[in-house]
């Protein structure tokens, strides 16, 4: 695994206080506790033991502080209680919110946001290049407008050992009047300003790859979940690499391609992703794009849901707000009920497959089902043919010409400089005619192959 990129959360005995906060109406659907409990997890993830809780529920966060005047000096009464040496926001902190706050707090407490939180395991995870310069870019970004006495502070802690973050610290030099805070701030532009030079040399390789991937006709699956879900244990299962699983969140950065043979021969190529998770920082989405791109390319996508979660609902909601930011929601979508084998009632299974329309239950770990997903997998690629009406513009004669040479064409007419077709194509062309889809079809196509 790569080293982490920057430290931000560099002793692993840090001593929490989680700090979540309702705001008028709920934006998503998670409850503020399930929030926090997740954000429990998080914090575990990279070894912080979470003290305490604190919740308040305000219309809106207090302008200066964040949270409200007396919840600040619970928070203080808490510190002194408990000897906690981090204050843990449940919700990304303007910077100005972090300004204020850090000046009721000693330098030796710290106060950190579920973004950076997150940003700081991705770091710890990211194993390929690509996946690193994303993530270093990602931190940047976030710390940019943020650089406070807490960044010179953890700059110096980082310097050395911290490989890139402490040559943001420490490399530049002064120039006549400039404080070191625009020293940093400086360093850091310019950091950033290489790595997006850096990440586009990598977008055109994977561009280059994408395109003799598509040359080989090869469908495309793509395993998308909440982080946690089962996806790399279930491209183990089905392809037996030994794509690296682990209990933790966010054990995947980068998508992890195999090749798997069906039953009649036909191949698919399976690509793990990263994992969602609700309030996924924006910086992150940002600098991940290349990597969701994988995503919105795929023809089919296999949407991995652990049933055994408490709140799996909520996380399959997260995993549709993602899909729509990326733009990736037109896609053909299967849904794998995974975990059943931590079901205490075998029933709940079928239960949870009326719910979920084109959905297969399984276990990835003990191989429970792997047979009727490719089973399902094959039918819906390779097997069946799907009816379908689309307006395509006469330009793309790929489409076109794919639409008579491999599916059946019912009915085609020219207008203008569109051409109307309605007729069948097998599920492996699907997703490269759905945004073309006569409006009416699209519904029809949604209702069958998504969670409604
Ligand atoms: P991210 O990398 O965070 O996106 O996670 P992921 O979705 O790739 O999950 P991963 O495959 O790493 O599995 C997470 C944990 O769930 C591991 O401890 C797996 O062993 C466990 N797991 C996966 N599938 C099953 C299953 O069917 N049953 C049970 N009991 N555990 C499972």
């Amino acid at each position: 695994m790569a080293k982490k990129t920057i430290a931000v959360i560099d002793s692993y005995q840090e001593r929490a206080i989680a700090v979540g906060l309702e705001v008028g109406k709920p934006v998503s659907d998670f409850r503020l506790e399930d929030s926090l409990n997740e954000l429990f997890l998080l914090a575990q993830t990279v070894g912080i033991e979470v003290v305490t809780a604190v919740t308040q529920k305000l219309d809106k966060p207090n302008p200066q502080t964040y949270i409200g005047a007396g919840k600040l000096e619970e928070i203080k009464a808490l510190v002194n209680e408990t000897g906690a040496n981090m204050i843990l926001f449940d919700d990304e902190l303007s910077p100005r919110h972090l300004r204020e706050l850090e000046k009721h707090f000693d330098e030796n407490v710290r106060i950190i946001d579920r973004t950076a939180l997150i940003l700081d395991i991705f770091a710890q995870h990211a194993a390929t290049r690509e996946g690193a310069l994303q993530v270093e870019l990602a931190q940047y970004e976030y710390r940019l407008p943020r650089l406070t006495r807490a960044w010179t502070h953890l700059a110096r802690q980082a310097g050395g050992g911290g490989g890139r973050a402490g040559s943001v610290g420490g490399v530049g030099l002064r120039g006549p009047g400039e404080t070191q805070l625009e020293v940093d701030r400086r360093d850091i532009r310019r950091r950033i300003a290489h790595l997006k030079e850096e990440l586009e040399k990598v977008k055109v390789h994977r561009r280059q790859y994408r395109r003799r991937r598509k040359k080989s006709g090869v469908p495309v699956v793509a395993l998308i979940g909440y982080t946690n879900a089962g996806k790399s244990t279930l491209l183990n299962a089905l392809s037996n690499a030994n794509v690296y699983v682990a209990d933790q969140l966010f054990a995947t950065l980068d998508p992890t391609t195999r090749r798997v043979v069906l039953s009649n021969h036909n191949e698919i190529l399976l690509t793990d992703t990263v994992g969602f998770i609700q309030k996924l920082p924006t910086h992150l989405i940002a600098a991940f794009r290349a990597t969701l791109e994988e995503i919105c390319e795929a023809d089919l996508l296999l949407h991995v849901l652990d049933v055994s979660h408490p709140i799996a609902q909520q996380q399959a909601q997260a995993v549709f707000q993602t899909l729509r930011e990326i733009e990736a929601d037109h896609l053909p979508i299967f849904t794998v009920l995974n975990k059943i084998d931590l079901l205490k009632n075998p029933r709940q299974s079928l239960e949870l497959m009326a719910r979920y329309p084109n959905s297969v239950a399984i276990s990835a770990l003990s191989g429970l089902g792997l047979d009727e997903l490719l089973r399902k997998l094959e039918d819906f690629l390779f097997g069946r043919q799907h009816a379908i009406s689309v307006e395509i513009p006469q330009k793309e004669t790929y489409l076109i010409q794919l639409f008579s040479k491999e599916g059946i064409v019912d009915q085609i007419t020219y207008s203008g400089n569109t051409v109307y077709i309605q007729g069948k194509v097998p599920g492996r062309h699907l997703a490269k005619y759905t945004p073309y889809l006569y409006p009416h079809d699209e519904d029809k196509l949604m209702q069958r192959e998504r969670i409604p």
